[in-house]
């Protein structure tokens, strides 16, 4: 094993240190190479969430590779102060405005069905958004929230899309979570909807983070050999309105370290703009800072297929999509 990837190891299994600035300013010595300027002239990037933080910086981040960026946000008034805002910045910029709830799995039918008959193709698809409550609250189908707008709707999403994206090559992202290691995959419906016990909303977030990884790996089971790639990815700690005004105590304990929302955004572009084809036939795709990483670690208790199953039976039954997995 080379001395870089043991301090990897070790910056990844710290925490704070490889979550932190400290983490890429380290690996940046060692990480594979950035992509080459207009890597992603003429595709088009679709980034869910990208009215705040990480979704924001992404956006910006795929401009700059010369994509065609379309900004998906639930709030039209935010969209188009930041479309407004990159236009103005980022003269070349070729923005495309959406608007959708990506928890409310009518809205995502209705704008699949929208996008497909815009465009041909799609090189990527960030599942960017993300929320965290402080009670229970519902989608417009009646699923919690969290696992509505993490897991529900990215993945009819990716079944909807699917035709754009084999047409494009595309790489789809879900940003996923560190907090994920602190919480098992949840099989029974009531675990999955969080009504079994009084509502927690970290741990809710934690569980439908933990959700991301297993559908992302299970997509990417699907789907080996063909055109399209699904990876899941966690962007560290990042400073944005996500952490500053949702946990503001953390916020304030980790904020001189906490690293800029580009620096979250880093491994979500140059997975879409350089699709590394190292890792491509390996069983997981949880990736941080430019590197695979375990989805478990060695205390923890390992994926039970069975489990899997029973998860991934409930999410196709709930967005009414193919069960073949
Ligand atoms: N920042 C970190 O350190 C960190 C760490 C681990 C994981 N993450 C993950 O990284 C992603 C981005 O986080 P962030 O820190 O940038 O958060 P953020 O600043 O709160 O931004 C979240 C974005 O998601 C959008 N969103 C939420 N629910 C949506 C929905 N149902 N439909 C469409 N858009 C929706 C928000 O839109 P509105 O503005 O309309 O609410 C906002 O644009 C999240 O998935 C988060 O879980 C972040």
């Amino acid at each position: 094993m080379r001395p870089s990837s043991v301090l990897d190891a070790v910056l990844d299994r710290s925490l704070v240190l490889g979550y932190s600035k400290i983490g890429p300013a380290l690996r940046r010595r060692w990480w594979p190479a950035d992509p080459p300027a207009g890597a992603l002239a003429g595709q088009r990037v679709v980034v869910t969430g990208a009215t705040s933080g990480i979704g924001e910086a992404m956006a910006r981040s795929f401009l700059d590779l010369g994509a065609t960026v379309h900004l998906l946000g639930r709030n039209p008034e935010k969209v188009a102060r930041y479309a407004a805002e990159l236009r103005r910045d980022v003269p070349t910029a070729e923005v495309v405005e959406e608007v959708c709830d990506v928890g409310d799995l009518d809205a995502v039918r209705a704008w699949c069905a929208d996008l497909s008959e815009r465009v041909e193709a799609v090189h990527g698809l960030v599942h960017n958004a993300g929320v965290m409550t402080k009670q229970r609250e519902e989608s417009a189908q009646g699923h919690e929230l969290g696992l509505a707008a993490h897991v529900l709707g990215p993945h009819l999403m990716n079944e909807l899309l699917l035709p754009l994206l084999g047409e494009g090559a595309g790489t789809v992202v879900f940003m996923s979570s560190g907090g994920m290691y602190s919480a098992g995959l949840r099989t029974e419906p009531d675990e999955i909807e969080y009504r079994e016990s009084e509502y927690d909303g970290v741990r809710a977030y934690a569980r439908t983070k933990r959700m991301q990884v297993v559908l992302a790996d299970a997509w990417s089971r699907r789907l080996r050999g063909g055109r399209v790639r699904v990876v899941s990815m966690h962007p560290g700690w990042a400073d944005t309105p996500g952490v500053t005004d949702a946990l503001p105590g953390f916020g304030k304990l980790v904020g001189p370290i906490l690293r800029d929302a580009a620096g979250g955004a880093d491994t979500a572009v140059w997975l879409v703009a350089t699709r590394p084809a190292s890792a491509l036939e390996e069983d997981h795709q949880f990736w941080h800072d430019r590197a695979r990483r375990p989805t478990t670690y060695p205390v923890q208790r390992r994926l039970d297929p069975t489990d899997e199953g029973r998860f991934l039976a409930y999410v196709s039954h709930s967005t009414d999509t193919s069960a073949a997995w």
